[in-house]
């Protein structure tokens, strides 16, 4: 079948031409806290003021950095798809995040407070991130790391790693994190697509109580590939480490030595900021090339907007790796350019206990939290009573990230975390947007639950059929952005024509996300997921986030996921692998009820065939599920790639299952 491949994702031959099927009726609203609404950052003015003037919109946000020389242009779009934001402008993406906020006084504002695994805690002001990133980018500049380099970063989630990344934008060095959990193979295959000249890691991290090895996997992928000269080395955990002279360095001697003074120098807006790889599901890795003046300017108004973060009085927690864009946008360069204070957490959601996440929100205050509809589901998995042992009450606005968010996982975040009056923001953005595109702002929209609903200010996306037209109100399609954006990457590093084919080609003058949705009839775009995991039931079109919506939103149900596999009869059948809730069991007749309920909620040609209660779903370590994977069991074949899974026992136990269900 076509979708079993991504080489056919954008080549126009994934969807047929009917539009995906529009089954969800969702009539749940929520309008914005009138306290927020009252004081929010953003008002619905903006919106007023970028349709008038987008490019002068922007050109407005970029004077929330601190320039060396002010841009006179905005956006040089004479050559698309290559983007040029504010090409004539010069400036220092460190000491925008961190210098200029201890020049203003606020050297004593705690950037972050970190929060190891094992329960060790260490608070990091303005000012001692100042010193930090300043020694770092010393040691780098003593290790030869210059201007337009490469450096691979290969760490946990501890303060360091921001440092490290704050370090190379100092220089103008382009870092390319590699998430921690990936294996040697995957850590070599980039090292030798960026050429990157030196590798920062650490001992390892801490990550279910135990420590869990990094330097082991930098050795062994240097043994693969050349041209790396150093190893700088961070100690964490005080495992044991191999060690090779002359090129592996410890973090903490070399820093020591530094100067904390290092006077930054500006640079062009275009110069790389960094790469980072996405997987997509075949071909080699792409490496996902950002910049720096228009990345920057478009995460910090992002921040500012969707999360109407205060600076002086939030506390910001984002739940996502450093390894994820995420994690860059989200972690490191919005919430610092914006002189934030935020959480960082080291470990895993349920060590030592099921209530670590809510026992940091109530520790810290944390006004805003930024987390993912995979973690929501589990925390719905696990129970309601956990959450509700701690404190919740300082939370201000809800983020959500990563994947269509069910209506149901939205409901019970807002209810259960959210005290039932918190505004939920459901964000979509991609590594390669670099920056939040679709979502509420919590003082201005009217929120339904499932929906990222409203291009920001200043962006423009709709939703187009198989030629190209856009769809009315009601319709279906795939999305599409059709103006340029400040974050946008602006390459796939090394391959400019891939660039062109994979986002460039299928819809020509328009950027193609992959992602198929729909306009509702107020215009409120929804996500349907990924286009190479629609199905075609009896020639309709349905997309999986609905079928798993629907399931999800029977009580008994935490966590869904479907594929079509092929079915003589009906082209594809749809195939449900459902996780139970904490206390529901898998009695004689829950299939059938859930296959009726799905049947009552969508209609009945979205019920599925089959439906196979799991313990776990396949998911990759960003929390995606791998639906391919899962139409390989359902299809009954061998199963195709699992390197990038979190956990390949998971795939043995679903089937284990198989026979029974059949
Ligand atoms: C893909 C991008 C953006 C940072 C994390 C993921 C899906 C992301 C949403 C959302 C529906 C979403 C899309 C997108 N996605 N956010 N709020 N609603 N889908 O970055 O790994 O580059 O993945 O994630 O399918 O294309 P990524």
């Amino acid at each position: 079948m076509a979708w079993d491949t991504a080489d056919t994702l954008g080549m126009g031959d994934v969807v047929s031409n009917e539009s995906l099927a529009n089954l969800l009726k969702e009539e749940r609203r929520f309008a914005p806290p009138a306290d927020l609404a009252a004081a929010a950052n953003v008002t619905a003015e903006a919106y007023e003021q970028a349709k008038a003037d987008r490019l002068g919109f922007w050109a407005e946000q970029a004077r929330r950095l601190t320039w060396a020389t002010e841009p006179s242009e905005t956006l040089d779009w004479s050559n698309p798809p290559f983007a040029k934001w504010f090409q004539d402008g010069t400036l220092n993406v460190a000491y925008n995040c961190v210098d200029r906020h201890v020049e203003a006084g606020n050297g004593d504002r705690v950037a972050i407070h970190f929060e190891g695994e094992p329960g060790d805690t260490r608070a990091i002001t303005y000012a001692e991130l100042k010193d930090e990133v300043s020694r770092a980018a010393n040691a780098l500049l003593e290790l030869g790391v210059r201007k337009g380099d490469r450096v691979a970063v290969y760490m946990p989630m501890i303060p360091e790693t921001a440092v490290a990344m704050l370090a190379c934008a100092r220089i103008g060095a382009a870092h390319s994190v590699v998430f921690g959990g990936f294996s040697a193979d995957a850590l070599a295959t980039r090292i030798k697509d960026a050429d990157a000249k030196v590798v920062i890691t650490a001992d390892g991290g801490w990550r279910r109580g135990k420590p869990s090895a990094l330097k082991p996997a930098v050795d062994e992928a240097l043994t693969k590939v050349d041209g790396v000269e150093h190893v700088l080395v961070v100690r964490r955990t005080s495992q044991e480490v191999g060690w090779t002279e002359g090129r592996d360095v410890w973090w903490h001697e070399i820093t020591e030595r530094q100067s904390a003074e290092h006077t930054p120098e500006a640079f062009e807006a275009e110069q790389p900021l960094f790469i980072l790889y996405t997987s997509g599901t075949t071909g080699k890795p792409k490496g996902i090339l950002h910049t720096s003046g228009g990345y920057l300017t478009q995460v910090a108004y992002t921040h500012h907007a969707v999360f109407d973060l205060k600076p002086e009085t939030d506390v910001y927690w984002c739940t996502a790796d450093v390894g994820w864009v995420t994690g860059h946008s989200y972690i490191v360069y919005g919430p610092l350019a914006n002189g934030a204070t935020q959480v960082m957490y080291e470990g895993t959601p349920d060590t030592p206990h099921q209530g670590r996440f809510w026992e940091i929100v109530q520790k810290y205050g944390v006004t805003i939290l930024y987390t993912a509809p995979t973690v929501i589901r589990m925390f719905m998995k696990w129970g309601d009573d956990i959450p509700a042992k701690f404190d919740l009450s300082s939370l201000r606005v809800l983020g959500s990230v990563g994947e269509p968010i069910n209506p149901e996982a939205w409901i019970w975040y807002r209810d259960r975390i959210g005290a039932g009056s918190k505004p939920v923001v459901d964000t979509w953005w991609q590594t390669e947007t670099g920056a939040i595109m679709i979502s509420p702002l919590p003082g201005v929209t009217e929120t339904k639950p499932g929906s990222a609903q409203v291009a920001l200010p200043g962006i423009a996306a709709t939703v187009v059929d198989d030629e190209a037209n856009e769809v009315p109100d009601g319709g279906g399609g795939y999305l599409v952005l059709t103006e340029p954006w400040p974050s946008m990457l602006r390459t796939i590093w090394g391959d400019d024509q891939r660039f062109i084919d994979t986002y460039w080609s299928r819809f020509p003058g328009r950027y193609f996300a992959g992602d198929g949705a729909k306009k509702d009839d107020d215009g409120d775009i929804w996500l349907l997921g990924r286009v190479d995991d629609v199905m075609l039931v009896s020639g309709h079109n349905i997309s999986t986030t609905e079928v798993e919506s629907a399931l999800v939103s029977h009580p008994k149900v935490a966590e869904a996921a479907v594929v079509g596999a092929a079915d003589e009869t009906t082209g594809q059948a749809i195939v449900a692998f459902v996780i139970l809730r904490g206390t529901a069991s898998e009695d004689e007749g829950l299939v059938d009820e859930l296959r009726n309920h799905v049947g009552a909620t969508l209609g009945p040609i979205a019920k599925p065939k089959r439906v196979l209660p799991v313990a776990e779903l396949p998911k990759t370590r960003s929390g995606k599920i791998m639906r391919r994977l899962l139409r390989d069991v359902a299809e009954n074949r061998a199963l195709g790639d699992v390197t990038t899974l979190t956990d390949a026992g998971v795939m043995q136990l679903i089937q284990d299952k198989l026979p029974s269900a059949q």
